[in-house]
């Protein structure tokens, strides 16, 4: 394994809904994902994040488990409505004391916090009020992102406005598979821009408030062709327009990409001064990777270009059936780092999910053997390595994720944890990957 500086942040991520449950507790508002794992049909199963990990009770034992693997770094998310119910007005107290509870937990433990204010877990109230395909909701967002701050900014160094913009827009507003299940296509475009206005706005309210880190995570994928047909070539830049461009052009260069291969001329709503306020200077960018994106042609040029990916083909998959593509990463980091003027990077996740098995009851202590993941993440970090050689200021790697915990529209059929969750009794139980990870970290340190 190639060396890493001292300094190297080696963590895991989380998010509020995947994990905490404790969904009616503590004046705890309700979120767009609880009324969308109510809607039959929407999750696997029907599945909810109701109960999740348990982690809301159980932060303390999870905080344990992260200094026991060495951990130097934790990417959680604050559920908004925990802290603020409806999504405005004042702040519900009892919510920002379990964020406080956990701040401190991780300090006594040197770890340190990266926070990501919203992690696709709306209030419900502003859904009701258009969600993020009102204007509104993005200056709710920086009120809310300054209450935060006013709380747990003493303790918390790096702020990250919110996770993966693209697929909040794409997956719950174009193509309705997450909540809050809106399937309008490119008529989704409002959402991306008020996404970003969010952005914009709650970074101008953090800085106001003092903070020095600010950081915004995007999940991104090295788009490519189905073939060399020129027809193919200029679906996967169209493509690319749509899932990297469209998030970093205006926070990197102010202006919006060219998406008219998608029928746009022009991204609407936008108003004087919001991309001023989109592209301020940051201070950290979070690139979550899972695999690169295979993109043809539509068969009839009338088609609408695709919206989603054809498959990467000839590559082992994981048992997500996501294709394992590691030097994917390397070229994804080279071609940002050769695009925009991009801030110090973040691996703010990176993972895979496997059907790892349970462990095994008649053994004292078993693990749960983990091979396939151990060597997806061995392969990742390597190929981190090599982009740092190439030049990009990578300084720091998150395993998505700490805990097996609730997969979206996948409810738990999805395990993507480091640690093992039996979702009956909530015992927790380091897979060896964990112990991977941990010897890797001793070994960087
Ligand atoms: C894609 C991943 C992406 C995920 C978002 C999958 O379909 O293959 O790249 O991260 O959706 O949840
Ligand atoms: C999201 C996570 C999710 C992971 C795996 C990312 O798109 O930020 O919440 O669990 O990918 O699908």
């Amino acid at each position: 394994m190639p060396r890493f500086p001292a300094d190297f942040l080696w963590g895991t991520a989380t998010a509020a809904y995947q994990i905490e449950g404790a969904v009616d507790e503590d004046g705890r508002g309700r979120s767009t994902w609880d009324t969308f794992c109510a809607e039959p049909g929407r999750v696997r199963d029907g599945h909810t994040g109701a109960v999740a990990c348990d982690h809301y009770h159980r932060y303390r034992e999870d905080v344990a488990l992260m200094a026991e693997l060495g951990l130097n770094a934790y990417r959680f998310s604050v559920s908004w409505p925990r802290v603020q119910p409806g999504g405005s007005g004042g702040p519900n107290t009892k919510g920002l004391d379990f964020y406080d509870r956990l701040t401190d937990e991780l300090a006594a433990r040197g770890i340190t916090p990266f926070l990501t204010l919203h992690h696709w877990d709306l209030p419900q109230e502003l859904e009701d009020t258009g969600g993020w395909l009102a204007r509104d909701t993005a200056y709710r967002f920086a009120d809310y992102a300054e209450i935060v701050h006013t709380r747990l900014g003493d303790r918390v160094a790096h702020w990250t406005t919110l996770n993966e913009p693209f697929v909040q827009m794409a997956f719950g507003y174009a193509l309705g598979v997450h909540a809050p299940g809106k399937a309008l296509l490119m008529d989704a475009l409002p959402a991306a821009h008020h996404l970003l206005l969010g952005h914009g706005l709650g970074t101008a309210a953090l800085r106001a408030a003092g903070a020095s880190h600010i950081l915004l995570t995007n999940n991104h994928t090295p788009v490519r062709p189905a073939s060399a047909d020129p027809a193919d070539t200029a679906a996967a830049d169209a493509y690319d327009a749509l899932h990297n461009r469209l998030f970093l052009d205006p926070v990197f260069l102010g202006r919006y990409p060219d998406l008219t291969a998608y029928g746009v001329s022009e991204v609407p709503g936008v108003s004087e001064d919001d991309l001023d306020l989109i592209s301020a200077p940051l201070d950290g960018f979070g690139v979550n990777y899972y695999n690169p994106t295979r993109i043809a042609a539509p068969e009839s040029p009338d088609a609408a270009l695709p919206f989603t990916d054809a498959g990467i083909t000839g590559v082992p998959r994981t048992g997500f059936d996501w294709p394992v593509v590691p030097e994917g990463l390397t070229e994804l980091l080279i071609d940002l780092n050769a695009r925009y003027p991009l801030p110090p990077v973040y691996i703010t996740e990176n993972g895979c999910a496997y059907p790892d098995p349970a462990p095994d009851p008649d053994i004292p202590n078993a693990t749960v053997p983990d091979p396939e993941r151990i060597a997806y993440l061995d392969a990742h970090i390597r190929a981190v390595a090599s982009a740092r050689t190439a030049g990009v200021d990578v300084r720091g790697y998150l395993v998505w994720s700490l805990l097996d915990n609730f997969e979206w529209a996948e409810g738990y059929h999805q395990r993507f944890g480091l640690i093992h969750v039996d979702f009956t009794t909530q015992k927790r139980t380091p897979k060896t990957s964990a112990l991977w990870y941990q010897a890797h970290i001793a070994a960087m340190s």
